[in-house]
């Protein structure tokens, strides 16, 4: 068994190690890792790993932590009723050669971890879906699976919560660090809805890449937010730069109509703003949390369906232009993460990771 293992008070600090092969007991199955995508929605999990418990996910010794990572895996070995060896699946993994998981409710679709260290934690990450029969998965679109499947499920919660609140008839959308996949994927959907303005806020650096994107109405860089109009607008967070917040709501003030902190690329930014904001106070979206809502209103297959049919249109667009970097081994996870902590990695290129 082999672990990328992450020292939780410093994410810098990172090491790879060795154990002995995992054991199952009856009904469990051990899963081979097999490939996984890695992008700061994945650094996220690690800033957030105490305070949203995603280091409780796949334990690891004390201070340390697996970083979870979206990807496919095989079963190698089962003794769980109705999980059969050289089943591929796709779902949230460790860094890490190894699973072993205790599936429940097991049919040809795959199965949900039932392992009772999960049973606290949100139920949309336990779900190991079986590739043949799924509806998002194409064997030649593996890559973009796993860098953009669970991004491009939130963007669509967020297309449609903005929607459904009127929010898109109230001024132009905001979004910040419009060049991560989160935001394209989100900016993407919002598109293609009737007489929506989208306005990337991004890294100078960045401004060029967004604009030919071609899917937000304007680009503005961070630090040029006071060159926009003053008028209603709402504000989709993805960088949670304290300091771009708060140049946000400073300059929209009571005319911001809804702020939504979705992400924290700028993990290092300022912690300006923390306190007390003009305008209205920012509301955390937690997409699983919306999931449970989409599920209830359209039941859980209804909500596949709906982002299965949106997601293949956007898997063209995006496989036109981004190039997965892809990886091999332990040594090439540890630079691939290190590269995504830093922010090193070109927005037109993501990276792919696959184990031995
Ligand atoms: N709330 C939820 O339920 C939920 C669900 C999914 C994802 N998210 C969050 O959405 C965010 C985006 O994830 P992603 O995987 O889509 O990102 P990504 O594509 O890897 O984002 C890359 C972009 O993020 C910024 N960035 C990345 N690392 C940086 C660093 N170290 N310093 C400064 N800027 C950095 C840069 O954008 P700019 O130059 O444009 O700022 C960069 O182009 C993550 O924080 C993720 O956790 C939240």
């Amino acid at each position: 068994m082999t672990d990328f293992l992450v020292k939780r008070d410093d994410l810098r600090e990172c090491r790879v190690s060795e154990s002995g092969a995992p054991e199952i007991g009856a009904g469990q199955a051990l899963l081979r890792v097999d490939t996984f995508g890695l992008t700061a929605n994945n650094v996220t999990y690690a800033v957030f790993g105490e305070a949203m418990s995603y280091w409780d996910f796949f334990p690891a010794d004390d201070g340390w932590g697996r970083v979870p990572m979206w990807g496919f895996a095989e079963v190698e070995r089962s003794e769980a009723e109705g999980v059969k060896p050289g089943t591929r699946l796709y779902g949230y993994l460790p860094s890490s050669s190894h699973l072993v998981v205790t599936p429940t409710g097991a049919d040809e679709s795959g199965f949900v971890d039932g392992s009772p260290h999960r049973e606290a934690l949100p139920s949309a990450y336990h779900r190991y879906l079986a590739t043949a029969g799924d509806r998002f998965y194409s064997a030649d679109t593996e890559a973009m699976q796993m860098l953009l499947r669970p991004l491009f499920f939130t963007s669509f919660l967020i297309d449609d919560q903005i929607a459904d609140e009127g929010l898109t008839e109230r001024g132009p959308i905001l979004v910040s660090s419009a060049s991560s996949k989160t935001a394209i994927a989100a900016a993407f959907l919002l598109a293609q809805r009737e007489e929506v303005e989208l306005v990337g806020l991004t890294s100078p650096r960045n401004v060029e890449f967004v604009e030919g994107l071609g899917i937000y109405d304007r680009t503005v860089a961070y630090d040029a937010i006071e060159s926009l109009d003053r008028g209603p607008a709402t504000f989709v967070d993805i960088a949670g730069d304290g300091a771009v917040r708060l140049a946000v709501h400073e300059h929209y003030g009571d005319r911001l109509v809804h702020s939504m902190a979705v992400g924290f690329t700028h993990w290092e930014g300022s912690r300006a703003g923390s306190g007390d904001l003009p305008g209205p106070a920012p509301t955390f979206f937690f997409a699983p949390d919306r999931v449970v809502k989409r599920s209830k209103d359209w039941g859980r297959a209804g909500l596949e369906s709906r982002v299965a049919d949106a997601w293949h249109p956007f898997c063209e667009w995006v496989t036109g232009w981004l190039e997965p970097i892809p990886g091999e081994g332990f040594e090439a996870v540890r630079d691939a993460y290190l590269d995504v902590l830093e922010g090193r990695v070109d927005p037109r290129r993501a990276h792919v990771l696959a184990l031995p």
